[in-house]
């Protein structure tokens, strides 16, 4: 086991075999181990800080039914909201005012969002805040589309993949083809975007196999940011009575990431943070270096329960955030955060 942890910190690769041995065989020894060279590898490539990112939900309209998640389709209980422009540029106001780089527009896969309209918030976004990192987080859309979003502003796109077993994700996204995703994710990153993927653990059905395939998946795609999260089982979705994924793993996961891909830019996620009061702490010890803060007016935070009892942290929580990362001998960083091999955002299509 230590020689394989070494191989992994000092060539940040094992073979799908070797990870599904370190994943069967991981005692507690190792498991503090494993978290101490994540950490160490995180303070290496970014030093000990903590990017902010704000987020924005701007609608809960989805088309998908995606059968973990609170807003897919079919859960009628969901009240629908779509922020106005008005609303949106408030919030970002007051991000822009608290000191904030990072904007993440976060939705479902809402229809009424043409390129046109999408285009258009963009461009205004870029006007107002010449310098800030815009995020789309928007689900699948063709390439084009992606093109003229990036070309209209936006840096950065966050895409999980959910899930790398084919069968499970077939399974659990109806209508929907994980040959798309993946190619969507492919086209994000010829674009020139900053790519996020990521995925989900602790989904029904999930194994040792699954999680190496995930950690491999990521391996080759080489994302700039990576979320990684505890299912966290929602009542009003086919899923309601399954249980959540562990935060053990979870923690496993961000730092076995952090291992293979040491450039990545990690989030310590608010579905750990909902399992988990020390979430934050716990992340940042495993190999996370970004926090988002939610931005949406607080009316729209409630209806956008993806899962319940959702961890929102606020945008005027930096002070505490600033504690908490401090425990840990980390500080926050409120500049844009960007993927270390970022070009500087030069953009040709
Ligand atoms: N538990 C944990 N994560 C979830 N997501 C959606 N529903 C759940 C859930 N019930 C994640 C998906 C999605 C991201 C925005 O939230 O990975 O990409
Ligand atoms: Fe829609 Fe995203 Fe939820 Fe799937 S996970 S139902 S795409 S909001």
């Amino acid at each position: 086991m230590k020689g394989l942890l070494n191989k992994l910190y000092n060539e940040n690769h094992l073979t799908r075999e070797e990870l599904i041995y370190l994943l069967d065989n991981l005692g507690e020894k190792d498991k503090e181990k494993l978290h101490e060279l994540a950490y160490n590898t995180t303070i290496k490539t970014y030093g000990n800080k903590i990017y902010i990112r704000g987020l924005l939900e701007f609608t809960n309209y989805c088309k998908n039914n995606c059968k973990y998640c609170g807003l897919r389709r079919d859960n009628k209980k969901v009240e629908r909201y779509r922020l106005s422009e008005e609303e949106i540029f408030s919030a970002l106001e007051e991000g822009d005012r608290l000191g904030y780089k990072t904007f993440v527009l976060q939705g479902g896969e809402d229809p009424y969002y043409t390129d046109e309209i999408l285009v258009k918030i963009v461009q205004d976004i870029r006007d107002r805040y010449k310098d800030v990192a815009i995020t789309l987080s928007i689900g699948e859309r063709s390439k084009e589309s992606y093109e003229k979003l990036y070309m209209a502003g936006a840096d950065r796109f966050l895409l999980r993949h959910e899930t790398a077993t084919a069968e499970m994700y077939e399974r659990l996204h109806p209508g929907m083809s994980q040959q798309n995703r993946i190619e969507c994710l492919y086209n994000l990153k010829k674009i020139g975007y900053q790519v996020g993927a990521g995925f989900i653990v602790g989904l029904p059905g999930e194994n040792k196999e699954t999680l190496a395939d995930n950690l491999l998946f990521l391996k080759r795609l080489e994302p700039a940011m990576i979320g990684i999260g505890p299912f966290i089982s929602h009542p009003d979705t086919p899923l309601g009575q399954c249980k959540n994924g562990s935060v053990e793993t979870t923690l496993i996961m961000i730092s076995l990431t952090r291992l293979l891909l040491p450039k990545a830019l990690i989030p310590a996620t608010t579905a750990l943070n909902t399992l988990s009061s020390e979430g934050l702490e716990k992340g940042i010890l495993a190999g996370a270096n970004v926090v988002m803060l939610n931005l949406s007016p607080p009316e729209a935070r409630k209806k956008y329960e993806i899962y319940k009892n959702k961890e929102i942290t606020d945008i005027h929580q930096l002070k505490k955030i600033e504690e908490r990362a401090k425990k840990v001998n980390f500080y926050v960083d409120m500049g844009r955060g960007d993927y270390i091999d970022f070009n500087g955002g030069i953009k040709y299509v």
